[in-house]
């Protein structure tokens, strides 16, 4: 439970060298689709601009010392879109593991996968496998990508392995073994941009005690900079976990 590296816990936005790092950031990449829409371009190149984005920010969230980053890339209910653009979102990803795998080794991030994978295509599961396999070895920060990723699913999906493993005990951290995020701390800041100011089945048992910050930037034009200034908001707030400071 930090406020900044040396315990700030006062309102308002706390000096640079009073600003800690949150240790887990998660992202929901929204608003691909509107930003492309508002250029008159197809909602596939708000995809691929949103891709170009995620790699930005990844790698800055990298420089800066964030641990671990968990963005939503594809949700159970996205199944319900245009069979074209479900290809393009996951033609993207192909071409994203693709290019991680080749430069693996240079970069050293450890990637996780989080979601029902078994509807992927066997390409895509193929490279899903090779990249957690390769940066398994990684240990300096994480990238967990949601593909096929539904909070209340992943819930359903712990309550069964915890009945079919038979275990007599069920406490809060056990469970918590139970989810795709096994051994993740819980995110501390949620970032939503684009515009909308609701959860979306994104990470609903690890985020109950998570800051949230909505951001009208839409997905594609979230830079580095917008990110600083979640990360500002996120130290100006104070974390009490249910309790009193
Ligand atoms: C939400 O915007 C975005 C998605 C459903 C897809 C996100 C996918 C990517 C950023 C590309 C692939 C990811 C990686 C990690 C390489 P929306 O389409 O719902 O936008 P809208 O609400 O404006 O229509």
């Amino acid at each position: 439970m930090k406020f900044s590296l040396f315990g700030h816990k006062k309102r308002g936005v706390p000096e640079p060298s009073e600003r800690a790092v949150p240790r887990h950031v998660a992202i929901i990449m929204d608003g691909n689709g509107r930003w492309a829409a508002r250029r008159g371009l197809p909602r596939s190149a708000g995809h691929a601009a949103g891709a170009e984005t995620f790699r930005r920010v990844a790698t800055y969230c990298k420089s800066i010392g964030i641990e671990y980053l968990t963005v939503y890339a594809f949700s159970t209910e996205n199944w319900k879109r245009p069979p074209e653009e479900v290809d393009v979102i996951m033609e993207l990803l192909e071409k994203y593991l693709i290019e991680a795998i080749g430069k693996m080794e240079r970069d050293r991030v450890k990637m996780k996968f989080f979601g029902d994978l078994s509807a992927l295509s066997d390409k895509l599961r193929a490279l899903i496998r090779e990249t957690e396999e390769i940066s398994a070895k990684f240990d300096g920060v994480q990238v967990n990508i949601c593909v096929n990723y539904g909070g209340r699913g992943e819930i359903l999906r712990a309550a069964r392995l915890w009945r079919d493993s038979g275990a007599p005990e069920l406490t809060d951290e056990l469970f918590g073994g139970y989810m795709y995020s096994a051994g993740v701390p819980d995110p501390d800041l949620v970032i939503r941009p684009g515009e909308e100011t609701r959860v979306s089945n994104f990470l609903l048992w690890q985020s109950a005690y998570s800051e949230l910050y909505f951001t009208d930037t839409l997905w594609p034009d979230f830079t580095p900079r917008e990110l600083d200034k979640a990360i500002s908001v996120y130290n100006s707030r104070e974390r009490r976990y249910g309790g009193v400071l």
